[in-house]
């Protein structure tokens, strides 16, 4: 039963997110999944809820919905319950998805479990290293952002309205953002992870200012 109904949030996703923009792309999806997966194996927990969640953690981004930070559970419980999962393991689900963002993150977070700590950890591992560079080029080139500009300085704890406002270069993201990751991980094998993919996000930078200004 668990399995299919996992398997028919899968196909759901998938065809959902067919003409998703990349950063929140099935593909994104299928990675968290697989990273959670993986947490799954040394962390103990409600293993439904954490993939469920996973599979549906990005229906529907409030970026691209008039910043309506209600659409994505509302969809999410609404397909949930048509397939016949049961009450509790929806709302969990929905309270997760609404509160396991980084921007949500910023703000008043209410809810917590060991689920929630899974399912963030395994999208914050998307976030970071060479997918995480990759990701925040992407969505700079999508923005029309300057890749670096030394001028405009960076800044690191951004208020939630200052992070979804800012127009900086995407350089700047990995202050704001990328690099702080590693030390708001949850779990033990999460950690660890991020540990190595924020050092080779070190060495990015520093391999990239050092190109930028023309040494060899
Ligand atoms: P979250 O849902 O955790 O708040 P976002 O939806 O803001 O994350 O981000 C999706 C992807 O786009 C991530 O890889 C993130 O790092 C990247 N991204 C978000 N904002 C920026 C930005 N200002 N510059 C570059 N990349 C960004
Ligand atoms: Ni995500």
């Amino acid at each position: 039963m668990q399995n299919s109904f996992i398997e028919q949030t899968a196909s759901f996703v998938k065809e959902r997110l067919k003409n998703a923009e990349s950063g929140h792309d099935w593909w994104h999806i299928q990675r968290v999944w697989n990273n959670t997966k993986l947490l799954l194996e040394t962390e103990d927990a409600d293993r439904m809820v954490c993939e469920l969640t996973a599979l549906l953690h990005d229906i529907a981004d409030s970026k691209f919905h008039h910043g309506d930070e209600q659409i994505g559970p509302r969809i999410a419980g609404e397909f949930l319950l048509s397939i016949g999962v049961d009450a509790t393991t929806v709302v969990h689900v929905q309270q997760i998805i609404l509160n396991m963002s980084f921007k949500a993150s910023l703000g008043e977070v209410s809810f917590h479990s060991k689920e929630l700590e899974i399912v963030q950890d395994a999208d914050r591992l998307d976030a970071i290293g060479a997918i995480g560079i990759a990701r925040a080029f992407n969505y700079g080139g999508f923005k029309n952002r300057e890749i670096y500009n030394p001028e405009i300085p960076v800044e690191q704890h951004l208020t939630k309205e200052a992070y979804k406002n800012t127009q900086a270069p995407t350089i700047n993201h990995f202050y704001e953002k990328l690099l702080l990751l590693r030390d708001k991980m949850n779990t033990p094998t999460g950690r660890e992870i991020a540990a190595e993919r924020h050092r080779f996000m070190e060495s990015f930078l520093q391999q990239f200012y050092g190109e930028w200004n023309g040494e060899r």
